[in-house]
């Protein structure tokens, strides 16, 4: 993806099109470990910021808050992008749709853009995929997807559904760059979403990074964001601070080379902030 062909004007509104056919912005907000206060604001301040999309999951205990700060906002409903997941432990037939309507519920809205199975969880992911897929033709969801699947788990998943996920959500930034699995995902025409983009806030100053930002006078955070929408992925940084959040999502005025991005793609250590799902079966 080239940033020649962006408008800055609609630069938080780029987006990417998943194979169910909805449009996804590239850029989203993350509200992991947002308290609901925290949350409310950070949502409110994102959307007059210009984002249209957040990432929330019923385990983060601020899907109201969520839901509160859109209402208030007053922007129309079908110029936002909401995603949520299904939690662990309500997979499984007999949960998964009751979780479904909880989080509607809770986020007061109809419907979600995006609904995720939160975890690859042994014995149940597949049972669960047919609930979301059942979900997804009632329209309460407009495209359903994945997250934390290896290719073994998107490969069992296709083969025993058939029904190929539009979005995995993983742990992607430069220090765990998941190249074989975000080319196992495009080939499959799955979208992957990178989360943890910042690596949970943790390697942010590393002297790498340093380096390359310095070069384009942008933020650290500026390069890893922007790294990810170059790398043709969504991304989803977290911040709960209005001058981070604007920040964060100012990252389309500014294009990284290839030579640099080769440089970002060789910082690859197998780092992970988050889970390691590699070796559930
Ligand atoms: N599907 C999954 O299993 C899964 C797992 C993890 C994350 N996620 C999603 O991905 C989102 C992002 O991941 P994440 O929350 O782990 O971490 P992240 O976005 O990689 O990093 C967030 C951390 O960086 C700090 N930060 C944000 N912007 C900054 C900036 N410009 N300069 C310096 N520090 C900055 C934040 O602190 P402040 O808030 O204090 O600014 C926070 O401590 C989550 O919120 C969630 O939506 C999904």
């Amino acid at each position: 993806m080239s940033s020649n062909s962006i408008d800055p004007s609609q630069a938080k509104k780029q987006s990417l099109k998943t194979n169910q056919g909805n449009s996804i912005p590239v850029l989203g907000l993350g509200v992991w470990k947002s308290s609901p206060p925290e949350c409310y604001q950070a949502v409110t301040d994102a959307l007059a910021l210009g984002y249209r999309h957040i990432d929330t999951a019923a385990i983060y205990g601020n899907e109201e808050s969520v839901g509160k700060a859109v209402a208030d906002s007053k922007i129309d409903r079908s110029e936002l992008f909401i995603t949520t997941k299904l939690w662990n432990a309500d997979q499984g037939k007999e949960k998964a749709e009751v979780a479904f309507e909880k989080s509607l519920s809770k986020l007061n809205i109809d419907y979600v853009d995006l609904y995720l199975l939160h975890f690859p969880v042994s014995e149940k992911r597949n049972e669960s995929w047919k609930v979301l897929e059942r979900i997804y033709k009632s329209g309460r969801a407009k495209s359903i997807g994945v997250s934390n699947f290896m290719i073994p788990h998107l490969q069992e998943l296709i083969q025993e559904t058939g029904l190929v996920p539009a979005i995995n959500q993983v742990e992607v930034h430069p220090f765990l760059n998941q190249k074989e699995l975000r080319a196992y995902c495009d080939s499959q025409n799955i979208l992957v979403e990178a989360y943890s983009p910042l690596a949970h806030g943790k390697r942010i100053e590393d002297p790498s990074i340093s380096k390359i930002a310095e070069k384009y006078k942008k933020t650290n955070a500026q390069i890893l964001i922007r790294w990810s929408i170059q790398s043709n992925m969504i991304v989803l940084p977290k911040s709960v601070k209005k001058a981070r959040i604007d920040e964060n999502g100012s990252v389309f005025d500014f294009s990284i080379s290839d030579f640099d991005m080769e440089f970002l793609n060789s910082l690859d250590e197998n780092y992970r902030t988050c889970w390691d799902p590699s070796d559930v079966v």
